[in-house]
């Protein structure tokens, strides 16, 4: 998941490395061990095998580890009860169960674009699954912030959301398994849309409006936190991590969610805004044509009214955007926001524009 970064807490005493062969002076830390332990009854050591646990930086809801086995690395999640974030944010640790049911279903629809599950422990919360090297598949969003910034990868990562949705829509199986509204409304629609209400009395009748909307809404499987933080450029595509937020709804919230990001791209990196709004267009275009489940426009339809929601919220929500944080960006989405809220648009390339215009200002000021 992605939350504010500020309020991250020091990653548990986890920075225990042991050496592969098994033989180890120092005793393992209680955490490692759990993660051997897990990784036994997963069936993924070979006899008196004790891996050498490294811990991952990036993740926030989760202790997420490599695991140097004799066959190779691979890498095990395990859900956290409370987010290492602000105090009142806690979600279910069995959230991981769905993670992994989205990483199956998903994989069946586009196999390069998960990692591969290899296992997992419920009564632990964790799974393990396929190690992906930082150097073949970077984080889609420092290739963002260092001016990596590329459309036809944002293109593919619209078709590969489309093609998920697709696949998964119309399917009473599938939104049976992923029922998770006791998830999706305290993880996702609480903090973003109903916080921000609290926030903006004024705008608080359409935030919650969305919320509504959203909430009722049920045609396919959504990943739920498609950020680019989330989303590797791998060799043969984007890979999705991160899909705890699974749940059987409305495909709208995950469009809206990674346009947000290209529109948030434009405060952290002004001067490269043109090309932040292209990558919007492409993930747009490549979307929509890929929607079968209903008419493109219906689904344009909500994500234009869910975007102005999502993207104050990651200034007034409970997870703000860590570097959106000087006063001129937030006035600025603040700004934007609320004429879209208060007046909405037909589509998503009016706001685009509007935001076009701003960065333009905001370019020559701040980029
Ligand atoms: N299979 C993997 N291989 C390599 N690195 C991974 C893998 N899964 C996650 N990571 C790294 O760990 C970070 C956090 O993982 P993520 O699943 O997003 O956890 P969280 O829910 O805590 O955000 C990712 O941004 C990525 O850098
Ligand atoms: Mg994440």
């Amino acid at each position: 998941m992605q939350l504010i970064a500020g309020h991250v807490e020091s990653l548990m005493p986890l920075d225990v490395s042991v050496p592969a062969s098994g033989q180890h002076s120092t005793p393992l830390h209680a955490n490692a061990r759990e993660f051997v332990a897990a990784l036994g009854r997963m069936g993924l050591l070979s006899a008196g095998e004790v891996p050498a646990i490294t811990p991952l930086t990036g993740g926030v809801s989760s202790d997420i580890v490599r695991a140097n086995l004799r066959s190779g690395p691979i890498c095990i999640k395990r859900a956290l009860p409370k987010l290492k974030v602000t105090a009142d944010w806690q979600a279910p640790v069995e959230r991981n169960r769905w993670e992994v049911q989205w990483m199956a279903t998903a994989g069946a629809i586009a196999p390069d674009a998960v990692p591969r599950i290899l296992g997992e422990d419920r009564d632990s919360g964790m799974f393990a699954m396929q190690f992906l090297e930082e150097h073949d598949y970077p984080v889609w969003k420092f290739q963002l912030r260092d001016g990596i910034i590329d459309p036809a990868f944002a293109s593919e990562v619209g078709r590969t959301l489309a093609l998920i949705h697709a696949h998964t829509a119309d399917n009473g199986a599938v939104a049976q398994q992923f029922a998770t509204d006791h998830i999706f409304f305290p993880i996702r629609l609480e903090p973003y849309l109903n916080a921000t209400a609290r926030a903006h009395p004024d705008l608080a009748a359409s935030l919650e409006e969305l919320v509504r909307i959203t909430g009722s809404t049920k045609l396919a499987l959504v990943h739920g936190d498609v950020s680019p933080k989330n989303i590797l450029s791998g060799p043969r595509g984007p890979v999705f991590l991160d899909a705890e937020c699974a749940w059987y709804g409305d495909p709208a919230f995950d469009l809206a969610f990674c346009l947000n990001h290209m529109l948030l791209k434009c405060l952290w990196r002004p001067q490269w805004s043109s090309r932040y709004l292209e990558c919007f267009d492409r993930l747009r275009s490549s979307y929509l044509a890929g929607v079968t489940w209903e008419l493109p426009a219906q689904t344009e339809s909500r994500t234009t009214r869910l975007l102005p929601g999502l993207f104050l919220a990651r200034v007034d929500g409970k997870s703000p955007v860590e570097y959106v944080s000087a006063d001129w960006q937030r006035a600025a989405v603040r700004d934007l926001a609320t004429q879209l809220l208060l007046r909405p648009v037909t589509n998503l390339a009016e706001i685009k524009q509007a935001w076009q215009r701003k960065a333009d200002t905001f370019a020559s000021m701040h980029g």
